[in-house]
């Protein structure tokens, strides 16, 4: 007897790190089809916006307390939409626009968390999707973080599960701004050479 779930389940990536997103987090799912990961944080009690540019299969939601849905195509060169803004979470599953990237990051509140897991290069002889475009390079993600986040974990390689695949993910923490020197403490003073 085979037994079918109504919907997806999370990805096992978004599932180790879904502790770290608290209960009445704002959290983005940029790409959500679906909507696996609104179904899946939202019952954990977060305020959940998917966007996406077809949202049939997220129709349920409509209307639901703490869901917020909005239909846009992220391709078509407009500007990001403002109300995507200060979330606590970002999750992109399964897409990739590059153009976006950095949109994303600023999408995130100082502290906030990016739960990113995509294809990677390599992922041409399982099938699609085969493009470059919609492949991440070698640490991708990685580099994106420099400098901004804090890399909690990083993966990249081959999986077997849910299909073969190669795949890169990504759980970062946004950095807060440093503090200003209260103190005005002089800079140090560079010695000089030997
Ligand atoms: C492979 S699905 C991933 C869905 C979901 N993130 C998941 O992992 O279950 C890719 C999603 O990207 C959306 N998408 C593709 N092109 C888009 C665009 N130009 N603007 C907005 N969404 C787009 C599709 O509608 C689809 O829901």
């Amino acid at each position: 007897m085979s037994h079918s779930l109504p919907f997806s389940p999370p990805s096992a990536w978004i599932a180790r790190f879904a502790p770290l997103v608290p209960p009445g987090a704002r959290l983005l799912d940029l790409a959500c089809g679906g909507g696996r990961h609104l179904r899946f944080f939202h019952g954990r009690g977060c305020h959940v916006t998917g966007v996406d540019l077809d949202l049939r299969g997220v129709a349920d939601l409509v209307g639901q307390e703490r869901v917020n849905l909005l239909q846009a195509d992220l391709e078509n060169g407009n500007p990001w939409p403002a109300a995507l803004a200060d979330f606590d979470a970002v999750i992109v599953t399964n897409y990739l626009y590059r153009p976006l990237l950095p949109d994303l990051l600023a999408a995130l509140k100082p502290g906030g968390i990016l739960l990113y897991e995509t294809f990677a290069m390599g992922n041409q002889r399982f099938g699609r999707p085969s493009s470059p475009a919609f492949l991440l390079r070698a640490g991708e993600l990685l580099e994106l973080a420099r400098g901004r986040l804090h890399v909690v974990a990083f993966e990249q390689g081959e999986v077997s599960s849910p299909k073969a695949a190669v795949i890169q993910r990504l759980c970062a923490i946004a950095q807060r701004p440093a503090a200003p020197d209260l103190d005005g403490d002089p800079a140090p003073v560079p010695l000089p050479p030997a």
